[in-house]
């Protein structure tokens, strides 16, 4: 009988212990064996499944898949690592793993002959990683986009559409399970910038490291840019994108306005969208729920799934700067003066830069036209 072990009882460490359960017949029957945490977890209905001690997992032959879904980072590098030389396969929605170690995580795999999947590390329950891997293994991925964060798209739609303030917002999302524990990587981008670094791995063979990534967060969005955008016929979303160009890669991560026609304008609160462009494919969109305990959960039982047949991933990763110039992000984000009531005869001045990165919305206040430093907020167009 094949055993699974799961590292980390946390919120989708604990939803995938329950579809691990609930589903033994899709996979083969192979059963939870061990929940590895450092913390006690009295009353737990997986009773003595619960251990503290890392090597009785290393040490069962029968354990063939770990799932690693602690939230730490080089802990759970080095545990990865410890399992896959120990010939087992690991599974993470661990995105800040992948992006940081991922190239020497999947190479450990190699060598063991063992897999290391990552599909919920990535627009959480959607099969995004999978399609890159497999369905669109023979195309030629020319660029992804999209909303890669359920957390700041629950955040900024429900300041959008209803008018919260941002703390209460964020505090829904924390609530509801969206948020990581720390929610500063959600707000100021870095999850999204984790994820990016994942994706630019599909466009051209190489890993753009997050640290190369030009990053803007949400958090100095004011409600009030958010109902002007609106009025004008858009929203505003945090936006990662990865795209071939003639200099290599450009990967970066901030909010961008994203105006009506666009197919990313309805994925709103916690769901995610991903547009993928193709050579062969043309346009590819997914979208689906990208956060929380069971869908990120269903995702990761998806790939225990595919390690328990025994196929050997093949992706082999190297890391690749980001494409020159690309300190230059268009998700520039700036916020200074400006009441809601001035907002009202605001105007817009669409601006082409002269730097081939694109179209700039600058929203202005007629009072403001002279006086640059009362722009309320700038952020490129989608
Ligand atoms: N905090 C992340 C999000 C979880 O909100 O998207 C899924 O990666």
């Amino acid at each position: 009988m094949k055993k699974i072990a799961v590292l980390g009882f946390g919120v989708v460490g604990a939803g995938v212990c329950r579809l691990l359960t609930e589903n033994k017949k899709a996979l083969d029957n192979a059963e939870l064996a061990y929940i590895c945490d450092l913390r006690d977890f009295p009353g737990s209905e997986y009773g003595d499944m619960h251990i503290k001690d890392f090597n009785i997992i290393l040490n069962d032959p029968d354990v063939a898949v770990v799932v690693e879904v602690t939230g730490a980072r080089k802990a759970a590098y080095e545990l990865s690592m410890k399992a896959l030389g120990a010939g087992k396969s690991v599974v993470t929605s661990n995105k800040e793993v992948v992006a940081e170690y991922g190239a020497e995580l999947l190479a450990a795999a190699r060598k063991n002959g063992v897999s290391y999947l990552f599909e919920a590390s990535v627009g959480g329950t959607i099969p995004l990683i999978r399609t890159l891997r497999t369905s669109l293994a023979t195309d030629k991925v020319k660029a992804i986009y999209g909303i890669l964060n359920g957390t700041t798209n629950y955040i900024l739609t429900t300041m959008g559409e209803y008018g919260s303030e941002y703390g209460k917002a964020l505090a829904d999302a924390q609530r509801l399970g969206y948020a990581e524990p720390d929610p500063t990587s959600d707000v100021e981008g870095i999850d999204t910038c984790r994820k990016v670094s994942i994706l630019s791995a599909f466009i051209g063979g190489g890993i753009i490291p997050p640290s190369e990534i030009p990053t803007t967060g949400i958090s100095r969005i004011p409600t009030c840019a958010l109902s002007l955008a609106k009025k004008l016929g858009g929203k505003i979303k945090l936006i990662g994108s990865a795209e071939k160009t003639g200099r290599g890669v450009h990967a970066e991560a901030g909010p961008r306005f994203v105006a009506y026609d666009n197919i990313l304008h309805s994925v709103d609160g916690v769901f995610n969208g991903i547009v993928i462009k193709c050579e062969y494919s043309s346009l590819i969109t997914l979208c689906g729920r990208g956060a929380g305990s069971i869908p990120t959960a269903a995702a990761v039982m998806s790939d225990v799934a595919e390690a328990l047949t025994g196929r050997v991933e093949t992706l082999k990763w190297r890391r690749v700067n980001n494409a020159p110039g690309s300190k230059k992000s268009r998700s520039t984000f700036i916020v200074t003066k400006g009441e809601p009531d001035v907002i009202k005869e605001c105007k817009i001045i669409k601006k082409i830069t002269d730097d081939g990165y694109g179209a700039y919305l600058v929203y202005n206040a007629p009072c403001m036209e002279n006086a640059p430093e009362d722009i309320l907020f700038m952020c490129g167009v989608l």
